[in-house]
Order: structure tokens, then sequence, then C-alpha cells
């Protein structure tokens, strides 16, 4: 079975062929421009969507050598999101479902990112831990099958990538923070300051990073009024770094623990730092764990997570995938949805 998926949630313009769980073509266009507006400008997302879908389709198409006649089905991103950019996608996929007269499966971009680690490594058994870590999600399931998951817990306030990203413009860093606190990092010593481990005292699953933030706007504002220099920066921010990492790796290891899970898969835009693929691989060898961080193409917004489990989705064909009356839903996931789905 041959699968075209489009996923158009944010920032990122994806359009991926899928057969038989195997990836051939994951054409991703990142909108960079939104980097001088110090976030994404949603008008501008959903404008830049319309501009570049069909190319990325062609393109996605032409890498896999694939003809659009012999796609067997389509899916798209439809929740959660930014409703502008969601509707764009979900609007080209109707329009070629319709044209080709071919079933069409709506995914919800955050099961996409938990099972982006089977893309990666087919060898992933169930059960397993996925933590999706992003600027909007800071989400922990616990995942049974293709078809049941469950949410153990989740930010109670900021995300994680949400903190990584106010944090650098504390420190006169641009957007996004991440990656470059990930950078100035390299260079500081994560034990030089104390910020706080939220939650890792609580009996739960559920992260909070607002407070961190917040003692990190206190901590300058006290002890560097006039600014720090280059090396003090990266001492802050190595800190800072060392406390989101050690409560969104200990609370992994804690469920991977308690849930009998072999494997632990973490995905979202903050997985892609650093410091923290190095502390959970390390932490989770310890546990007698295995630990997969997809590469950056599959744990990024990207269009082949969506065909994969869109697929798995068909093939077990419970619902009516010829139905085009399904919309679009921009509301994050938080506890209490997307929580037990069975
Ligand atoms: O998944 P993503 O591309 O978009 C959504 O939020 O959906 O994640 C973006 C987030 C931003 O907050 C960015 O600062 C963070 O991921 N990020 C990182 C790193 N690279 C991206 N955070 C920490 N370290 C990184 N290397
Ligand atoms: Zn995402």
């Amino acid at each position: 079975m041959k699968v075209l998926a489009i996923e158009s949630s944010c920032d990122e313009t994806s359009v991926a062929v899928i057969e038989n769980s195997q990836v051939k073509s994951n054409i991703i266009s990142s909108q960079y421009f939104h980097t001088k507006f110090g976030g994404v400008v949603p008008e501008l997302a959903s404008r830049a969507h319309i501009k570049s879908i069909s190319t990325v389709c062609k393109e996605a198409l032409s890498a896999s050598a694939t003809n659009i006649e012999d796609i067997d089905a389509f899916s798209v991103t439809t929740q959660p999101g930014l409703s502008g950019s969601l509707i764009v996608g979900s609007n080209f996929a109707k329009g070629l479902a319709l044209k080709y007269k071919k079933p069409i499966v709506p995914v919800n971009h955050i099961e996409g990112h938990l099972y982006s680690g089977c893309l990666q490594d087919s060898a992933v058994s169930f059960p397993f831990i996925s933590l999706v870590v992003s600027g909007g999600h800071t989400l922990l399931y616990i995942v049974h099958s293709y078809s049941k998951y469950v949410l153990l817990g989740s930010t109670i306030d900021d995300a994680a990538g949400e903190a990584f990203d106010k944090v650098a413009s504390m420190l006169g860093l641009g957007y996004p923070g991440g990656p470059q606190i990930d950078m100035l990092a390299q260079n500081g010593d994560p034990n030089k300051y104390s910020f706080p481990r939220s939650m890792l005292d609580k009996p739960n699953y559920d992260f909070s990073f607002s407070g961190l933030k917040t003692s990190v706007k206190y901590f300058l504002a006290e002890h560097f009024p006039d600014g720090a220099d280059k090396a003090q920066l990266s001492d802050i921010a190595a800190s800072f770094q060392e406390a989101v990492v050690d409560v969104l790796v200990q609370k992994c290891i804690k469920a991977a623990n308690e849930y009998s899970a072999k494997y632990i898969i973490i995905s979202g835009g903050v997985s892609a730092n650093s410091h923290l693929r190095q502390k959970i691989a390390k932490t989770a060898e310890t546990n007698n764990k295995k630990v997969v961080c997809p590469d950056m193409s599959f744990c990024m917004d990207n269009a082949a997570m969506i065909g994969f489990i869109a697929e798995k989705k068909l093939s077990q064909g419970i619902e009516n995938y010829f139905d085009l009356s399904f919309t679009v839903d921009p509301t994050a996931i938080r506890r209490n949805k997307l929580q037990n789905r069975t």
C-alpha cells in the first residue's frame, strides 16, 4: 500500500510517500523567515504553506518515483496546530482524495510523533514510553499498540521548548532559543548554578517549566543586572538546560521502569537537544532500557510520521476513510485530551 501524507500544522510544509511502513520520500520545507519576528506568525505561516504545498507534493512524488495515480490513500494532520496552517494541508489533501477517488486518513499530529521512533528502528517493541517534547507540548505516554496509548503526564504550564525559547530571549539570544542555548551550553558548567527541578518530587508524570523560567529571570536580575559575559552566559545556559533535561530524563526512566517498557522514544523539536540525547542514552543504559531518538527529519515536524500511522489505521480498516466531512482542531493537548485511546 502507498500512502501520500501531508503535514502543515505549524511552520513546516511536508509531504511524504510511505509504502509498507517504509519511507519512500519525506520532503520538508521549513519557514525560516519567522525567526526575524521572534516566533511563528500564524497568518504568514498559512500563506507560506499555500505557496509551497503543491511544489513540496510534486517533489515527494518525484523523489519516490511515484505516480500520483498509484497512491492508494491520502492522509493529513488535522490537529493540533495553527488553524490556518492545518486548513491549508487539510483542504489540499481533501482535494487530492476527491480527484483521485481514494480514502483519506485524518491524523492527530501528536500520534505521528508518538510512533516516530518506529520509523527509525523497526525493533521497537510494545509497550514503549514516548516523550513528545516541543515548543507547544511536553507529553509522556505509555504506548501499548498502534491503536492503544495512555497519556501519563503533561506540562501543567509552559512546554519545555517554550521555556528554552523564553530563557534564550532573557539571555539575549535569538529565536528559536533551544538550539542557541544548546550551543552556548557546550562551553558552560551545568553545575555552576542550581535551578529548580519542578515536579520531580511529585508521584506523577506531570511537568512544569514556568517556575524554572521565572527563577532564571529573578536570578539574572539579582546577579547580572548589567548583563553577563559570554562565559557567564554559557554557565547559565548549561545550568538551565541541565534542570530541564534532568526532569525529562528522570520522568522517562521512572515511567519505563514502572510500566516495564524496554524502549523509550523521544521526539519533537526539543529532542534535538544534544545534552538530552546524551543524558537519556546514558541513564537508559544503566537502567537496561533502549532509547530511540529519531533522526532530525523524523523527530521534527514531518509527513513521514503522519503517513506511517495512517497506514496502520488503514490496515485496521475500522473507519470510513471516504468521509471528507472532518474538520481541523487547533487545540493543544493537555491532560484529559487524547488520554485513553483504545
Ligand atoms: O517540534 P517543533 O519544531 O515545533 C513545535 O513546537 O511544534 O519544536 C520547536 C521547539 C522550539 O521551542 C525550539 O526552541 C526547540 O523546539 N528546540 C530545541 C532544540 N532545537 C529546537 N530545544 C532545545 N535544544 C535544541 N537543540
Ligand atoms: Zn510537532
